[in-house]
Order: C-alpha cells, then sequence, then structure tokens
C-alpha cells in the first residue's frame, strides 16, 4: 500500500492542492489502485515553494503542479508500484 499525503495548507490550496487531489483521484480509480494507493491530506509539510507538496510515502516532492500531476502519478506514483511487484 502506498500513501500519497496531499499538502493542505493554505500556500499549497491556493497553488491548486485541491485539483492535484481531483486529478490523482480520478487517476487512481482509472488504473484501478484504490486498493493500492491511499490518498490523504496534510497541513503545511514546512516544504511550501512554487508548486503543491505531495509526499509519497516518506518522501516529498515540493513542487507537484495542477497540470503536472497526470505526468507525477504515472512518473512517481505507477512506477513505485511496478518496481514493488519485481
Ligand atoms: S502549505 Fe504546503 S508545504 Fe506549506
Amino acid at each position: 500500500m502506498l500513501t500519497i499525503t496531499i499538502c493542505v495548507g493554505s500556500s499549497c490550496y491556493v497553488r491548486g492542492s485541491d485539483k492535484v487531489a481531483k486529478t490523482l483521484e480520478r487517476l487512481i480509480q482509472q488504473e484501478n489502485l484504490s486498493a493500492q494507493v491511499e490518498l490523504t491530506g496534510a497541513f503545511c509539510m514546512e516544504q511550501c515553494s512554487m508548486g503543491v507538496s505531495v509526499r509519497v510515502d516518506d518522501q516529498v516532492y515540493p513542487e507537484v503542479y495542477p497540470e503536472d500531476a497526470e505526468s507525477f502519478f504515472y512518473n512517481e506514483v505507477v512506477s513505485r508500484l511496478q518496481q514493488g511487484v519485481k
């Protein structure tokens, strides 16, 4: 089980954390991964930067933009799941 935590602190919210969350949620459904990926929210991760902070298990990605959420999902989430399967 992989946990994706999206920062919902005010700085990330302004940068579109709700859009990132919606995109990730849609892709999890689309790829049928809801049994393997948990999506949750957290307050400020103290990594406020130019984008939205997203944590995948223990690793924080401080610059995810709403328009990049889809490639982020495939590059960082799906690829991790595939590595875990190997
Ligand atoms: S508000 Fe998201 S890291 Fe600070």
